[in-house]
């Protein structure tokens, strides 16, 4: 136990060093009415927690410097059997503290419990090791980053096509499992333009430290703008010789898992969906920025760089070939949506 955690602060230590992503998922700082109540919740808890910790340990240490062996005392000390007082004392106080958590829990869980009506649906589903995001009623999909418009309801339901994954963006809702053949749901109303850090939260194989998402929260101007970019989706014409190369490397390697909408594998559904990548601030399912440094390396060889990634490595692209392919899913983008420069959560 004491081994493990000390592990664990070393990796991080370790992490920080190398200049890893290491955004620590942060409960303490909610941005949702939904993650106040969590908060608050957590805060009552843990002052029950230090408290109990505080008689505790002090009347531990309180008996043991008063009754300790002193001098050349010999023997044991008297011996006393059963104190009436001591025993309602501690029977009591410990049954008044489960009732008063009980009661904050069950306020806490009334309050999140509440469904708000006229809300955005949004389904998303798990996959090894990105996620899903299907809008309804808008006609639209996107994957790995979620855009949000600020202060709208929305309604998540969630499932995984294999095995148990949870998602959870810490700082927008609590985490919640998606489990296949099983729709759970969740809701949330976010209160401030940013982009919020995501996380798988449920042991799902090597790659689930890996499995991050963001959560793009925009003006309802940005969001409108977004919805109808992406309906009328079409793929622009490969214009200069690079994107027309690299389209055709991508039809030949990429479109047999990858959808992108306005082709004809917009119903593909192996990989992430495509589409809108250029718009896309991170590649790799939330692990790094979207810029040719890391974009390059994933398109060769995507499991040499997270481990049990379904996309196989193309050993047989060159570099020229792999940029040629990232100016072209790059060049798929909705104009006029800009997500630089909004405050991280
Ligand atoms: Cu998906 Cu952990």
């Amino acid at each position: 136990m004491l081994r493990g955690s000390i592990v664990v602060w070393v990796l991080l230590l370790l992490g920080l060093a190398l200049g890893q992503d290491t955004r620590v998922v942060n409960i303490l700082d909610p941005s949702t009415a939904y993650n106040r109540e969590v908060t608050r919740l957590l805060i009552w808890v843990s002052v029950f927690a230090a408290l109990i910790f505080i008689v505790v340990t002090g009347a531990l240490t309180y008996t043991v410097i008063k009754f300790r062996r002193r001098g050349n005392e010999q023997g044991e000390p008297p011996q006393f059997h059963g104190n009436d007082r001591l025993e309602i004392i501690w029977t009591v106080i410990p049954t008044v503290i489960i009732v008063i958590i009980f009661g904050l829990t069950a306020q806490s869980m009334i309050a999140n419990a509440r469904f708000p009506a006229g809300a955005m649906t949004v389904k998303v589903t798990g996959y090894q090791f990105w996620w899903d995001y299907e809008y309804e009623g808008l006609g639209i999909r996107t994957s790995n980053e979620l855009i949000l418009p600020v202060n709208k309801p929305v309604i998540v339901e969630m499932t995984s096509k294999d095995i148990i994954h949870s998602w959870w963006p810490a700082s927008l809702v609590g985490k919640q499992d998606a489990i296949p053949g099983i729709t759970t749901r969740l809701h949330f109303t976010p209160e401030k333009e940013g982009t919020y850090y995501g996380q798988c939260a449920e042991l799902c194989g090597a790659s689930h430290s890996r499995m991050r998402f963001r959560v793009i929260v925009v003006s309802q101007e940005q969001f409108d703008r977004f919805v109808e970019g992406a309906k009328g989706f079409q793929a622009p014409a490969a214009t200069d010789p690079t994107l027309a190369k690299g389209q055709q490397l991508f039809n030949q390697q990429c479109a047999a898992c990858h959808a992108v909408k306005g082709t004809a594998n917009e119903a593909n559904r192996v990989g992430p969906d495509l589409s809108y990548f250029g718009n896309r601030t991170t590649v790799g399912a939330g692990l790094w920025e979207n810029t040719d440094t890391y974009l390059i390396p994933w398109i060769k060889n995507s499991p040499g760089v997270k481990p049990g990634s379904k996309m196989p490595p193309f050993p047989q692209l060159s570099d020229e070939d792999a940029r040629a392919i990232a100016a072209y899913i790059k060049s798929l983008k909705i104009e006029g949506l800009d997500f630089e420069g909004l405050p991280q959560f």
